[in-house]
């Protein structure tokens, strides 16, 4: 087995990483505390091809493989975790999403300019009652012959007011449950359709989450993706892959927290030498960077898993099970290593504590992910 990274990869991963301590670094303590989204930084991130880096260049996209993705969100998220969920959603929902199922005219008119980061998308599968449970969608989508009358409501959706294109899924046929469901290219403008009041979080504070009303709007048939009755296969195909981006998210969380931690831990002294130099300390450190490097093996190996067309529902939802978990436990010992200046927001690790919370909730929760990975074991 080779763990060397190609030249390419490396490349990739030096380039998010300056990205981010150039341009994401400065500001972000100020966007978190404003909730401001960070446009003029997703422009660049456009600009630079990290916002469709896995779409095939004809499409506008970087043709990048998932392991190089991995490595891009884990620099992105070191820095700045509300800019990495956009790139995550953009890339591995929308994108994949409309690259792998999409029409060809779909894919000329909404993926090319979502590739290139002219536009970015929102997945929007979540509603007040269809969280976990996301068979019961209640979003209806009443066909009527050459088009869908659209109402009901979606909860916080990511990107929900900067999105141009919003892939939306619906209930068509509710006596046939899940298979009865689609999924519908929605552009905001489309009458009827009103982004609502934006979410006040805890973390990922730069990013918009809203809820989105739906009252009859009229969707063309040609914008429904895939056979009809596809929709929560779709949602659950795209979601496989998007698991293995907030996996990575949440690792660049926790290797964000621990490079900081490691700095501050052999610049602090107390009793007369650099806390580092005390054991607990230096212990909190071994076992950080252990826990790091497992959930970034686990990270590639769900990328490689994809990129040699392996099946990856288990291995994504244990990289993101272990990551989120491990991001949560690692950022409370950074804040921990950082005493009291930890708790204040100019030294990050608040910020990153906080981010980190989101990652064992959305694209499935960390029990949801126990779900997938027992369901694959046992069946
Ligand atoms: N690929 C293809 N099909 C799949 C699948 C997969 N990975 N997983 C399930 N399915 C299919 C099943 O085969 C089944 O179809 P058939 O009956 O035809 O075989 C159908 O989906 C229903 O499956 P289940 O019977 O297993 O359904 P369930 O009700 O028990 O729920 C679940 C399964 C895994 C819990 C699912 O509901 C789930 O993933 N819930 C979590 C939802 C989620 O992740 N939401 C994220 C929203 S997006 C987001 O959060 C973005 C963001 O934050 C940035
Ligand atoms: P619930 O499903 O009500 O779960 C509540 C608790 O019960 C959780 O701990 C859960 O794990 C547990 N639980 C539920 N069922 C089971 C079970 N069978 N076994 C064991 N435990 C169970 N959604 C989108 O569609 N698009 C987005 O872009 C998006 N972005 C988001 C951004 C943010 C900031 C947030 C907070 C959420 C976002 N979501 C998005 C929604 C997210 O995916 C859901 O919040 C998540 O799937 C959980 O659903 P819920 O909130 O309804 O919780």
């Amino acid at each position: 087995m080779d763990f060397t990274l190609t030249e390419e990869q490396i490349m990739i991963r030096d380039a998010a990483r300056d990205f981010a301590r150039n341009e994401l670094l400065p500001g972000v303590i100020e966007r978190d505390e404003k909730q401001q989204f960070p446009h003029e930084q997703i422009k660049k991130m456009g600009e630079l091809g990290f916002l469709g880096m896995m779409t095939a260049p004809e499409y506008g996209g970087g043709g990048m493989d998932t392991v190089s993705y991995v490595l891009a969100m884990e620099e992105i998220s070191k820095i700045d975790a509300s800019a990495s969920v956009v790139m995550s959603v953009n890339n591995s929902l929308v994108c994949w999403g409309l690259e792998t199922y999409g029409t060809e005219e779909q894919k000329q008119k909404y993926l090319v300019p979502l590739a290139t980061g002219e536009i970015i998308g929102a997945f929007c599968l979540s509603e007040p009652e269809a969280g976990s449970d996301a068979t019961s969608q209640k979003t209806s989508a009443v066909d009527m012959g050459d088009h869908y009358i659209v109402n009901g409501t979606k909860n916080w959706i990511t990107n929900g007011s900067t999105a141009s294109v919003y892939l939306v899924i619906c209930q068509t046929h509710a006596e046939k449950g899940h298979k009865g469901i689609n999924a519908l290219i929605i552009e905001k403008g489309m009458d009827g359709f009103v982004v609502g009041l934006k979410e006040n979080k805890l973390g990922i504070r730069g990013s918009d989450t809203h809820s989105l009303m739906f009252n009859n709007v009229k969707v063309p048939k040609e914008n429904r993706i895939g056979e009809d009755g596809f929709g929560f296969s779709f949602a659950m195909k795209t979601l496989a892959g998007g698991r293995i981006g907030i996996a990575a998210q949440a690792l660049g969380i926790a290797s964000g927290a621990y490079e900081l931690a490691l700095q501050y831990s052999k610049e602090r002294k107390a009793f007369g030498k650099e806390i580092s130099q005390h054991q607990a300390i230096a212990f909190k450190l071994a076992d950080m960077a252990t826990e790091i490097e497992v959930a970034r093996l686990l990270c590639l190996k769900a990328a490689c898993d994809k990129d040699e067309k392996r099946n990856y529902d288990q291995s994504g939802a244990m990289a993101k099970l272990y990551a989120a978990d491990m991001a949560m436990r690692n950022t409370v010992e950074a804040v921990q290593i950082h005493g009291g200046y930890g708790f204040v927001k100019e030294y990050h690790v608040e910020r990153l504590m906080r981010d980190a919370k989101i990652t064992q909730i959305y694209e499935g929760t960390s029990e949801i992910q126990k779900i997938v990975i027992s369901r694959s074991l046992l069946k």
